[in-house]
């Protein structure tokens, strides 16, 4: 079987001509890495096999390269998965999440408040880190101005998935111990007001319309959740939600602004900006593959993935076959939704992104903003990515406005 370096230059950087050519080559490779067999799957279909069929990959041990936090919350696979996921599926729908759209326009438009007098700057630190962790921080119901640590620990989770382990468990522990006290706020609020048996109608009158207080008052398996799941499920409400919905805005960005006649269809027709955000996640995937874990031997293309083996799924690969799109290389503003099959870029099957929706109109609402108040933007140096190996997510975006 080919063995790939994930982190070669080759690999990193643009991404689409190494990953094309890998597909085209061989629907598997094992992945140069730790001590435990690593594999990349590729190619719309077998992407969709991995994702849908829960009983041969499971994500009992997470979705990470390393095993972490063994069938807690959302570690776990359907049939008990499913009813774990009913706790927040109604809170998180289209209609659902409307119910930040004010908090998403403030936050856009304090950014942009804030970029004005600059005349330039990097996006990413302007508006791509900000404008996710802050809409994140109301979601949950914690405070905005603790960004500085927001970020520090995106980054350091992104960064360390591979080098250093030991960073991301640290990471994890310093974050689960602020989860606790936030979440020790929300019982406090409980017990000033008598309630001993916490119930959804208190989300909104007693405790504050959260996805936290979601998590206090609903039972699962006829339990509360306990800490763990907590810290669990909400770790990855937050960090999912941050550095994939910067890079879609950003991503989506830099396509338009690369091309100017590009920008100008989407300033003379804002409706295309659905569709320009549903080719951008095609096409530039934020998360670009997660890790599911084999239950038994899985052959594909006469190679074999052994049992126990971490198997990344390449969302790139998928977005970007041959045999599903047509003229897949090409970043279109006029694919209908009708004639092509939904990108992988929100994963699939029972643990497809909860957050889609609020991605979706958060990436809107805040690209209407800038797009209108912003009408010089343009580029002013190379957008670069950072070297994760699952994520395609922006390093630094240097433009001016002025
Ligand atoms: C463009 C933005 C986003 C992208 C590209 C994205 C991508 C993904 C993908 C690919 C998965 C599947 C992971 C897997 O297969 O193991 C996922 C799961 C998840 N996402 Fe998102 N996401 C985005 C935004 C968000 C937002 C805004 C939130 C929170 C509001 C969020 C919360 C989650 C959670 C909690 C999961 C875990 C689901 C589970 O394991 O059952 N995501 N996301």
């Amino acid at each position: 079987m080919k063995v790939i370096d994930m982190k070669a230059p080759e690999a990193l950087g643009e991404r689409a001509p190494f990953y094309n050519a890998l597909r085209d080559e061989c629907p598997v490779a094992k992945i140069e890495a730790a001590e435990q067999e690593h594999f990349l799957l590729m190619g719309y279909d077998n992407v969709r096999t991995m994702l849908n069929d829960h009983e041969r990959f499971s994500k009992h041990w997470g979705n990470q390269m390393v095993r972490l936090e063994e069938g807690v919350a959302l570690n776990q696979d359907p049939p008990a998965f499913n009813d774990f996921r009913k706790l927040y599926t109604n809170y998180m729908s289209p209609r659902g999440v409307r119910r930040w759209s004010d908090d998403c326009k403030r936050v856009a438009n304090d950014l942009v408040d804030q970029m004005r007098p600059l005349g330039s700057g990097d996006l990413q630190q302007l508006i791509g880190k900000p404008l996710p962790a802050r809409v994140a921080a109301v979601a949950l119901g914690f405070p905005e101005d603790r960004f500085d640590d927001y970020r520090r620990w995106t980054d350091t989770f992104l960064i360390s998935m591979i080098e250093d382990p030991g960073a991301q468990q640290r990471t994890i522990d310093e974050m689960y111990a602020f989860f606790a006290e936030q979440i020790e706020r929300v019982r406090q609020m409980l017990r000033d007001a008598g309630i001993t048996e916490p119930a959804p109608e208190h989300v909104g009158t007693v405790l504050p319309d959260t996805l936290t207080s979601v998590l206090l008052t609903h039972k699962y398996n006829g339990q509360y959740l306990t800490d763990a799941m907590l810290h669990r499920t909400i770790r990855g409400f937050f960090l999912g939600g941050v550095d994939t919905t910067g890079a879609l805005v950003l991503n989506l960005l830099y396509r338009l602004l690369e091309r100017p006649e590009r920008m100008e269809q989407v300033r003379e027709n804002p409706a295309l900006l659905d569709a320009a955000i549903d080719e951008s996640l095609r096409f530039d995937p934020p998360a670009i593959g997660m890790f599911r874990e084999t239950t038994e031997d899985f052959s594909v293309g006469g190679e074999v993935i052994p049992a126990h083996s971490r198997v990344l799924y390449s969302t790139f690969t998928a977005n970007r076959d041959p045999a599903v799109y047509k003229d897949p290389d090409t970043f279109r503003l006029d694919r209908r939704p009708s004639e092509t099959p939904i990108h992988l870029s929100f994963g699939g099957g029972a643990h497809f992104c909860p957050g889609a929706w609020t991605a979706r109109m958060e990436a809107k609402l805040a690209l209407e903003i800038i797009i209108a108040r912003l009408p010089k933007l343009r580029l002013a140096g190379k957008v670069t990515h950072l070297d994760a190996i699952n994520f395609f997510v922006v390093q630094s975006f240097p433009a001016a406005w002025d």
